[in-house]
C-alpha cells in the first residue's frame, strides 16, 4: 500500500519505519528540512531501540522515502497519516495549528480519494475539524476553477480516520511491530466502511494471532487515548501518595506493590512508585483533558489531583536533601545518576530531573550529572530552564561516567532507573563517595544496601 506521513517526530517517524518495515511503500515529509535531510541519510533524530537499523533497512529497500516536497507526499499516499506535534498552548489546551496546517496541505495537494488518518494524540472532535480543513481548501480549490478538486467534491473525497499510537518511548518498535490493540475510529456509512477495511488491510501483518483492531466511531477513538494516559497517570500518583503515607508509618511500599499488583484486577504494572511521571505524553495530555473537561463544564476532580501530586512529587527528593543539609546547599556537591524522564531514551520533556537539579542548583548547591544518553540533550533543557540565572549553571557539570560524576559528591541522587547502574560495584560507590549517602528516587537499590553501610534514603521505604 502507497502510504503517506505527514511528521516524522517520535509517533511518526516509528509508524513511518515499522509500516516500511511490513512491506507498504512509505513517503514522509516533515516542515524541518534538516531533519528531513538526516532522516534521508538513515539518522534518526530520536534515541530508540531497533530504529536505526531497520530505518537503514527500509531505506536501502527504498520502501520508505523522505522528502521536502509536501505536495509529492500527499499525492503519493492512498493513507495520510497525521502525525505532527500537538504541544500544549498557554492554557493547557492541545494547540492544533501543525495538525489543521497538514489538513490544509491534503487538501490544497491531493488528487484522488485518501483515506485521512489522525495519529496525533487530539481532543475530542478534532477529526471533524481536520475534516473541514481539507474540505475547506477542496472548495476554494474547486472555486478557483480545478477540475480536480470540483469532481472530487461531487462524490465522497476522503474519508477520516483516528488512529491513536499507545507507543512507549524506549520500546516503540516493539510496541508499534506487536500492539495490545489497533485502536480504529471511523465515520458512519459507506466511506467510513471503506476506510476501516484499508486500515484493516494496512495494519494486517501487525494483527496476526487474534484480532487486535477495534472498531470504533470517531470520537471514541480520540477520547480513548486520553482516558488511557488518565488511567495510568492516575496509577503512579495514587501510587506515590501511597509510598509517601507508607514511609510515615512504617511501611515498605514494594512489599505493598507486590501485594496488591497480584490481584489480577489490579495487576503488577505501573505501580512504581517514584519521582512522578513525566515524558511528551502524561503531564501534557492530563493538562489537555482538563482543559476539555473545563470547556465543557466539568471538573475531572480525580485527575486535578493527579497532576498536583505529581507537581509536588518531582520535589520529594529535594526536600529529603533539605532535611539532611538544611535550607542551605552552599559547598555541598551532589552527584545526579539518570537525566532522562525514564531509562532507554534521550528524551528530557518533562524530566523530573530537571526540577531537582534546578532546586538544588538554586539552594546554593552543585551538581554533577552522569546519564548514559541523555546529557546533550540534558545540557539543553537545563540551559533552557536557567537562561536567567547563568550563574546557576555554572554550577552544573556532566561527567562521562557515573563513577566519576559521584566522586567526592555529598550524596547520591538517583533520578532515572538506568540498568547500568543496578550493575555498579557498591563498594567502589562508597569509596568514591565523600560519603555513603543515597537518596533513591526510582527505588533503584533495595532497603538492603543499608547493610553495606550506606545511608539509604527512597521512596516510601
Ligand atoms: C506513555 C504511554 O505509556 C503511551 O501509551 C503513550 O502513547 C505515550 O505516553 P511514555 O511517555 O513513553 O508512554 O512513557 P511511560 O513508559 O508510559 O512512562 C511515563 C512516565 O511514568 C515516566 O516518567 C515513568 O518514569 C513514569 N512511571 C511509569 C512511573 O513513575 N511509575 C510506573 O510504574 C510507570
Amino acid at each position: 500500500m502507497n502510504i503517506t506521513v505527514l511528521g516524522t517526530g517520535y509517533v511518526g517517524l516509528v509508524t513511518a519505519t515499522c509500516l516500511a518495515e511490513a512491506g507498504h511503500r512509505l513517503l514522509c515529509f516533515d516542515v524541518d528540512r534538516s531533519k528531513i535531510e538526516r532522516l534521508a541519510q538513515g539518522e534518526p533524530c530520536i534515541h530508540e531501540k531497533g530504529l536505526p537499523e531497520m530505518l537503514a533497512r527500509n531505506l536501502a529497500a527504498g520502501r520508505l522515502r523522505f522528502t521536502q516536497d509536501e505536495a509529492e507526499a500527499v499525492h503519493h499516499g492512498d493513507v495520510v497519516f497525521i502525525a505532527v506535534g500537538t504541544p500544549p498552548d498557554a492554557t493547557g489546551a492541545a494547540d492544533l495549528q501543525y495538525v489543521l496546517a497538514a489538513a490544509q496541505a491534503i487538501g490544497q495537494h491531493m488528487r484522488s480519494w485518501k483515506v485521512v488518518v489522525q495519529k496525533s494524540t487530539v481532543p475530542v472532535g478534532t477529526a471533524q475539524r481536520v475534516r473541514a480543513a481539507v474540505l475547506g481548501q477542496l472548495e476554494a480549490r474547486r472555486e478557483k476553477g480545478d477540475a480536480a478538486a470540483g469532481s472530487a467534491l461531487d462524490h465522497v473525497p476522503f474519508a477520516m480516520v483516528a488512529n491513536p499510537e499507545f507507543l512507549k518511548e524506549g520500546t516503540a518498535v516493539d510496541d508499534f511491530m506487536r500492539p495490545d490493540r489497533i485502536v480504529v475510529g471511523v465515520e458512519e456509512g459507506p466511506a467510513g466502511e471503506r476506510a476501516l477495511a484499508t486500515l484493516r488491510e494496512l495494519y494486517a501483518p501487525f494483527n496476526r494471532q487474534r484480532d487486535r483492531l477495534l472498531a470504533m466511531d470517531l470520537r471514541a477513538a480520540e477520547f480513548t487515548k486520553y482516558a488511557a494516559n488518565a488511567m495510568l497517570a492516575t496509577r503512579i500518583s495514587f501510587m506515590n501518595e501511597l509510598a509517601n503515607l507508607a514511609e510515615r508509618v512504617g511501611v515498605d511500599i514494594e512489599q505493598v506493590r507486590r501485594g496488591i499488583g497480584a490481584d489480577p484486577r489490579i495487576g503488577h504494572a505501573f505501580l512504581y512508585p517514584g519521582l512522578g511521571y513525566g515524558g511528551s505524553c502524561f503531564p501534557k495530555d492530563v493538562r489537555a483533558l482538563l482543559r476539555t473537561a473545563a470547556d465543557h463544564g466539568q471538573r475531572l476532580r480525580i485527575l486535578e489531583a493527579v497532576g498536583d501530586v505529581n507537581e509536588a512529587q518531582k520535589q520529594i527528593l529535594v526536600a529529603k536533601v533539605l532535611q539532611r543539609f538544611g535550607p542551605d546547599l552552599t559547598g555541598r556537591t551532589f552527584a545526579v545518576w539518570g537525566l532522562s524522564f525514564k531509562p532507554n531514551t534521550d528524551d528530557m520533556r518533562e524530566a523530573p530531573s530537571r526540577c531537582v537539579i534546578g532546586a538544588l542548583l538554586a539552594r546554593g548547591g552543585r551538581v554533577v550529572a552522569y546519564d548514559p544518553v541523555a546529557t546533550e540533550q540534558a545540557r539543553r533543557a537545563l540551559a533552557e530552564d536557567m537562561a536567567d540565572r547563568p550563574e546557576l549553571l555554572a554550577q552544573l557539570h556532566f561527567a562521562d561516567d557515573p563513577m566519576q560524576a559521584a566522586s567526592g559528591a555529598d550524596a547520591l541522587l538517583v533520578l532515572t532507573e538506568w540498568r547500568v547502574f543496578r550493575s555498579l560495584s557498591l563498594s567502589a560507590l562508597k569509596a568514591t563517595l565523600r560519603q555513603p549517602l543515597i537518596f533513591d528516587g526510582r527505588n533503584l537499590y533495595e532497603p538492603s544496601i543499608r547493610s553495606e553501610g550506606f545511608d539509604y534514603l527512597a521512596i516510601g521505604r
